[in-house]
């Protein structure tokens, strides 16, 4: 066993944690609304159609905001189609997912389904089909309150009070040659300005997320979210990034992707301060992590057109789950600039929360990690010194025990999340948290098992689920714990 040790200082503060942090995404996408979300005639389903075992999930996730419709799909929708009576939506060809788009959910519905599963919508607007005017358009008919022609079809349509949708991205991918209507940098950012002063105009009470690159390994990369904002700068208020990891038969690499993840924030943020420089502008632009979660990115099979195909339907493994919480640490870990973080997605297409047409539903593996960041990641991230052994991987050196500290002064919470990438060794961890006067431990919650493959399916549906180790009894300001070999902690303390 190897030994670690962690000071925790109540007054080595990081950042407040933005509850965006733990938002997530449902784009018109697979079965992630058809039989997700939506699915009339199920056994749950209200009187709008919403499944109401999909929805109690999302609840107990604590999702803040769900990223809406896209995604590819968004670059080709356009979003008149998903308003008015649905017998007369039109039926589109989605060309991003090669899918029967039926319209039966729109814009309308999705806000009454977040209203119901407690969360809020992040909208989008097309950029690749779509354009400036279709964007305010679609702003106007969302969060106008009444008396203009778009804001009274609203009223038309069911809903007198405006919507109020606070955020928006200003597109999605838009450096990726496979999204419909892709643009360069330059052509990308001169239409996302204008987009963004249309949309300011019409509601200067809105945020905007410009799209950044769609992952760091693009050629473009970082010269397209240089240029962007360069146009954008002042214009818009969070810079997107995506990324999503796999494991390519190496776990150890897997298990650290925790720190491509922190080198890709890192150097986004440096070309975010660098047009700041060159603006001489006061403003700190934030980051939108919009989509980040595992992804086997394997070839998709080829479909006729359909309706609501099973496409992208991971399974995740327990080591899925492990490498996962890696990567809510290092959201956590840089809360002072990344505000916003979607998990994607929500149902069905890489997701935590998975369904059976008609049927069952189950929590996949990675709904554990996201549920403890969202339940017990919110008040103040903290700078601990952890001192732990590296492991030599192709990002770099990556700390055995990568942790986040969040302490919530306002309910007399500490919690300690952190998880051993080791697949070799458990460590021997001293925690040192004086800081804090004596504590309560309360709840050590563990993610770990003998069989790091194992997936959750229908008729085992608790394969992988996490438990608890016992606690220290008393009050503590020190202790000594094992934290397990490949293993997902939530080490809860009551502060008062
Ligand atoms: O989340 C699946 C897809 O991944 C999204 O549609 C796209 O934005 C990204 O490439």
């Amino acid at each position: 066993m190897k030994n670690a040790r962690m000071v925790v200082e109540k007054n080595f503060k990081l950042s407040e944690v933005d509850p965006k942090l733990f938002s997530s995404f449902i784009e018109h996408i697979g079965r992630a609304v058809y039989t997700g979300i939506y699915e009339p005639g199920h056994k749950t389903a209200d009187e709008q159609g919403f499944r109401q075992d999909v929805i109690d999930l999302v609840k107990d996730l604590n999702v803040t905001l769900v990223r809406y419709p896209g995604g590819n799909f968004l670059s080709g929708y356009n979003w008149v189609d998903g308003i008015g009576p649905k017998e007369d939506r039109p039926v589109r060809l989605d060309l991003a997912w090669h899918t029967i788009e039926p319209n039966e959910i729109g814009i309308d519905e999705f806000v009454d389904w977040a209203k119901k599963a407690n969360t809020a919508v992040m909208g989008a607007v097309n950029m690749g089909t779509g354009t400036p005017r279709s964007a305010g358009e679609l702003l106007e008919y969302c969060n106008f309150p009444g008396g203009t022609y778009w804001s009274d079809l609203r009223i038309k349509n069911g809903h007198k009070e405006p919507h109020n949708i606070k955020t928006w991205c200003i597109g999605n991918e838009m450096d990726g040659p496979w999204q419909i209507c892709h643009l360069d940098a330059v052509d990308y950012g001169k239409k996302a300005l204008e987009t963004a002063k249309i949309m300011k105009w019409i509601d200067n009470s809105i945020e905007l997320v410009v799209c950044g690159s769609s992952h760091s390994l693009m050629p473009t990369y970082p010269e397209w979210d240089r240029i962007v904002l360069e146009h954008t700068y002042e214009a818009v208020d969070y810079l997107s990034l995506h990324r999503y990891y796999e494991n390519f038969d190496n776990n150890k690499e897997f298990l650290a992707s925790f720190l491509d993840m922190d080198n890709f924030i890192r150097s986004v943020c440096a070309t975010a301060d660098y047009v700041k420089a060159l603006k001489r502008s006061k403003k700190t632009m934030y980051l939108s992590f919009d989509e980040w979660n595992i992804w086997y990115q394997k070839k998709q099979k080829e479909h006729p057109w359909q309706q609501a195909p099973e496409i992208l339907e991971d399974q995740y493994s327990l080591l899925d789950a492990i490498t996962f919480g890696g990567l809510a640490i290092t959201l956590l870990n840089n809360s002072d600039r990344v505000k916003i973080a979607c998990l994607a997605q929500l149902v069905n297409t890489i997701a935590p929360i998975f369904t059976e047409k008609g049927g069952r539903i189950i929590k996949q593996s990675i709904y554990y990690p996201f549920r403890d960041i969202s339940k017990f990641g919110r008040g103040t991230v903290l700078k601990p010194i952890v001192i732990a052994p590296a492991i030599e991987t192709s990002y770099g050196d990556a700390t055995m025990l990568p942790t986040s500290v969040v302490y919530n002064e306002e309910a007399g919470e500490l919690n300690v999340f952190c998880v051993n990438i080791s697949e070799e060794e458990d460590l021997l961890l001293n925690m040192d948290l004086r800081s804090f006067g004596d504590l309560e431990m309360v709840e050590h919650i563990i993610l770990n098992g003998d069989d790091l493959h194992a997936v959750n399916t229908f008729d085992q549906p608790d394969i992988v689920k996490p438990s608890n180790l016992p606690v220290k009894d008393g009050k503590v300001d020190s202790l000594e714990m094992v934290i397990p070999k490949v293993s997902w902690n939530v080490i809860r303390f009551k502060t008062k």
